[in-house]
């Protein structure tokens, strides 16, 4: 099925084309230049670029994987969550397409979305694993599945019993993975978006990972919640000093502290989300029964050079196989809302032109 994607949840404008989970063409076009005086997204200036750039992305997308519009069979639009003003541009443009079209509409999950993204471009990426010619039994994945997704706005744990059911297990209960990445990478004066910067400041040579202890949330000994404000006020007062502590200002900032200390957040955040995925897999899938067959992992921060390495040492141990994005499909992509969105059509979900955009996430 030839399925057209709209991601527009944040500061992105995104548009794709996949066919049966391979991916014909993704274009995203980043607003970092539009946000990056003020530190951060503004909500009105993200929604206002959407509206610009939107259906010359489309154009571009459709030209790029070498189809027409006539060709597409359905189109696919995150609709939760995200900056409402933001998603209203993705959804609107989304049913204008598929009404004109004639061709169903459907509604995806950005978070959802984000999980899926490692599927794409794999044979067997379909409901259920069937697939057309071409299919790779052992690409295949099986469920029940861990999920886990990290990025500058969620960071979440899943119970995937398939891709159209999904159950949120826990997640933070403050700052999200990504949001700690960039406001350490703040506290550290590295430039905005700060976590890819600050994953390569922590990979200098002779960082050390060990130079200051900074603690890593476990919450309750059944929690399965992140928690990533404490880290990031560590951070704080390892560069600043402690307000009210008269004693021992902190260490000079040279090249070298600000390495170890990058090393030493990445350390401590990925330890994070490594001990509730350990904690996860131990209590096992409790009410679809047996235990994880895969884990999948996705969003921004799984695009982090330690989380990585250590969700694939995970996984090894654990004797489970990873599932987890290309480089470039980790950030807020089209492609994986096209993926997700060709699973749900497939699986004969539609949406109707009620569909509405939603600031917080369906569960
Ligand atoms: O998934 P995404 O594009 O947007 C949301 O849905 O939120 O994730 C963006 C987040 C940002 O916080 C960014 O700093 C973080 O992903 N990120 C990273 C890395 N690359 C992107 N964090 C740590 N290490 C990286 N290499
Ligand atoms: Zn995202």
């Amino acid at each position: 099925m030839l399925v057209l994607g709209i991601e527009t949840s944040c500061d992105e404008t995104a548009a794709a084309v996949v066919r049966d989970g391979c991916v014909l063409s993704s274009v995203v076009a980043s607003q970092t230049e539009l946000h990056e005086q003020y530190g951060g997204v503004v909500p009105e200036l993200a929604s206002r670029a959407h509206l610009e750039r939107i259906m010359p992305i489309v154009s571009r997308a459709i030209a790029d994987a070498g189809v027409t519009l006539g060709e597409i069979e359905g189109v696919a639009v995150g609709n939760r969550p995200g900056l409402i003003g933001s998603l209203l541009v993705g959804v609107a443009a989304a049913k204008a397409l598929a009404w004109s079209l004639s061709v169903p509409l459907i509604g995806v999950d950005h978070v959802h979305a984000h999980l899926f993204a490692g599927m794409l471009g794999r044979a067997g990426a379909k409901e259920g694993g069937a697939s057309g010619a071409g299919a790779i039994e052992a690409a295949r994945i099986e469920f029940p599945a861990l999920g886990l997704v990290v990025s500058g706005g969620h960071t979440s744990l899943y119970l995937v019993r398939s891709w159209t059911e999904l159950k949120r297990l826990g997640a933070t209960i403050d700052d999200a993975m990504g949001e700690a990445f960039d406001k350490a990478a703040v506290i550290l004066g590295l430039s905005f978006p700060g976590g890819p910067n600050l994953d390569a400041l922590a990979q200098t040579p002779g960082a050390n990972d060990r130079a200051v202890d900074l603690p890593v949330s476990r919450l309750g000994a059944e929690s399965l919640d992140f928690s990533f404000s404490g880290l990031k006020t560590a951070m704080l007062y390892e560069v600043r000093g402690v307000p009210g502590k008269l004693d021992g200002a902190p260490p000079a900032m040279t090249e070298a502290r600000r390495a170890d200390l990058a090393a030493s957040f990445q350390r401590a955040a990925v330890k994070a989300a490594i001990v509730k995925l350990e904690r996860a897999i131990e209590r096992g899938p409790r009410d679809a029964g047996g235990a994880y067959r895969a884990i999948i992992a996705g969003g921004g921060v799984t695009a982090n050079s330690r989380l990585r390495r250590e969700l694939a040492e995970l996984a090894k141990k654990r004797g489970l196989p990873l599932v987890i994005p290309a480089m470039s499909l980790c950030v807020d992509n089209a492609a994986m809302i096209a993926g997700l969105g060709e699973v749900k059509l497939a699986a004969g979900e539609r949406s109707g032109w009620e569909l509405a955009a939603a600031p917080t996430t369906g569960g």
